[in-house]
């Protein structure tokens, strides 16, 4: 027996010896047309309703789009209707051009006609299947003979367009559709019979698409392919040169980047790549991955979770977690090397003040997209000492001083390790405060009072207070060069010896309101160990002295 991927035949190359697009770079936006509406609808298990539609539509474009694909009218009453109810309804702006698709049949063209009476702008999409393969099995026609079909639509088409209403403004667009698998020569022929037909010029261009309907080639295959149709097409000063990519072989995205370095000037796909079978190309991809090379790509989204939630609920489709910009988990880093670079990445944009992004293993800086707020790291077991410290400061504003990352690191690891799975940044906060701020037990300060003294001596302060400890009560009284001092002075008389000031830092934070101060202290422990501990409170002062109880508190109380 044959093995069976011996069955499947290569797919030709094109018959190029010199090609341009390797040599180029894409430097600006292309003419972007959404068919969410069609090709994305058409390939729903529950098609869109009319109010879906029409809030897709109306997203559409809020993002951006200036050209939307809304329907095929001829298909069905629905789709008719709804394309009655955009135009009725006032719904299209007038900057924004619907486009409808039809077959290179008579009456499917004239019902698209009625379907499109009292639109603004208007592209009328005709297109018919020139492939090698649908020409053998499904039409049984010669190249000639697809020729005509595509021309005698092209005429009625001009001639339909010629009686429309002077307020409706109509462009043509054509699509030989699989393109891709329809020998180049032959692609080349018939949209020259069709672009003569609709009489294109440079003031009357007209969209040539070019479907990669199924996407049965390597990207650069598909790219040569729109080289080679660019070089070879007449009057190509008179025709837009569109892509539709489909993503069969999981590289839509690759060949239109490459079909735009071929020369194209247009790009048809849909948000997130719904479409049939693998999809239709991602436009939201191709659109951020030009942003991410300094690019403005004309289309918004900037609230990339408003766009996925309203198509999410539309198409009832969900976007995968690891899609790019768009997934839950693509701001997320597991690895605690990755986590460490990304902390290093942040701390050096802050200190820098770079106007560029330079943050290791996050190409977009996920503001861009409106997700500055949301945790960008989750820790597992397996995140580095830095994991926890960057969540904190990254999700919170907490910025623990670096001596204290592994000592925290070690509390997060141990957590995760007995949960068996990863935190979330609340639970992360949740350690940090259960082991570090404010600890006040087994020595709770009662009441206190510092008093600043100058009494010809240097300024000194003098802390009073009570210290209670299993219902005793132990005074505190001492004199220190700060309060800080003082107070620490007074522990150490209490009886509560053997540390040693080490070092402390303190910030501000926002508590809902309220701003508070956080005070980070280290100690020295009577075993020598070095320990830390956090105090929290509306006054800097007193969040130093509780950063010092707690300190002590967790070597007293053995929280480590
Ligand atoms: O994929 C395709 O070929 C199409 C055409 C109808 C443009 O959707
Ligand atoms: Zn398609």
């Amino acid at each position: 027996m044959k093995p069976s991927y011996q069955k499947y035949v290569p797919f030709p190359g094109v018959p190029m010896t010199k090609r341009l697009w390797p040599t180029r770079t894409i430097t600006h936006a292309p003419a972007w047309c959404s068919v969410d509406l069609r090709d994305g609808n058409q390939a729903l298990v529950q098609p869109m309703n009319l109010a879906e539609k029409l809030e897709m539509f109306h997203l559409l474009v809020e993002v951006g789009f200036k050209e939307i694909e809304v329907g095929f009218p001829s298909a069905s009453e629905t789709e008719y209707e709804i394309i009655r109810t955009l135009i009725e309804g006032g719904h299209i702006p007038d900057d924004v051009t619907i486009q409808v698709l039809v077959q290179a049949r008579e009456h499917l063209i004239r019902k698209t006609f009625e379907a499109i009476r009292g639109a603004k702008n208007v592209i009328i999409h005709l297109y018919n299947s020139t492939s090698t393969l649908q020409r053998k099995v499904v039409f049984k026609k010669d190249m000639d003979g697809i020729i005509d079909i595509a021309v005698q639509g092209a005429r009625l088409i001009r001639t339909l367009a010629a009686e429309v209403d002077q307020g409706t403004h109509i462009r043509y667009e054509y699509s030989p559709e699989s393109f891709s698998g329809t020998e180049p020569e032959n692609a080349v022929a018939i949209c020259t019979r069709v672009m003569e037909e609709l009489g294109a010029a440079p003031e009357n261009k007209i969209i040539l698409n070019l479907p990669h309907t199924v996407e049965c080639c390597m990207p650069n295959i598909y790219a040569d392919e729109i080289e080679y149709f660019i070089t070879h097409l007449p009057h190509r000063e008179n025709a837009i040169i569109s892509l539709h990519p489909h993503n069969d072989r999981g590289t839509g995205v690759a060949a239109a980047e490459l079909g735009l370095l071929a020369g194209a000037e247009r790009v048809e796909g849909s948000l997130f790549g719904n479409g049939e079978r693998t999809g239709n190309l991602d436009i939201v991809t191709v659109a951020l991955n030009m942003f991410t090379q300094g690019i403005d790509p004309e289309l918004d989204f900037s609230n990339i979770r408003h766009v996925r939630e309203v198509y999410e609920r539309c198409t009832k489709m969900e976007v995968h977690p690891r899609h790019p910009y768009a997934g839950d988990l693509v701001f997320t880093a597991f690895s605690g090397s990755h986590q460490d670079a990304i902390n290093k990445g942040e701390a050096y944009m802050r200190e820098t003040n770079s106007p560029y992004w330079e943050v290791p293993y996050l190409p977009l800086d996920p503001a861009d997209v409106g997700r500055a707020y949301e945790p960008i790291i989750r820790i597992n077991s397996q995140s580095g000492k830095g994991g926890a410290a960057f969540v904190m400061q990254s999700v919170y504003g907490y910025e623990l001083p670096k001596a204290m990352h592994p000592d925290f690191g070690h509390i997060v690891k141990q957590a995760c390790d007995e949960a068996g799975t990863e935190l979330l940044p609340q639970a992360v906060l949740d350690l940090f405060n259960r082991y570090y701020v404010n600890i006040s037990t087994p020595y709770a300060l009662k009441k206190y009072r510092f008093a600043h003294c100058e009494d010809g001596a240097a300024p000194h302060v003098r802390f009073e207070g009570v210290l209670v400890r299993d219902g005793a009560e132990l005074p505190l009284d001492a004199v220190g060069n700060g309060a800080v001092d003082a107070f620490f002075k007074a522990v150490e008389a209490a009886g509560v010896t053997g540390y040693t000031f080490l070092s402390y830092s303190e910030q501000a934070v926002a508590k809902g309101s309220d701003s508070m101060a956080l005070s980070y202290i280290a100690l020295r422990a009577p075993d020598g160990s070095t320990v830390y501990g956090v105090g929290l409170d509306s006054d800097i002062t007193i969040a130093s002295i509780r950063g010092i109880l707690s300190a002590i508190n967790r070597v007293a109380g053995g929280q480590r």
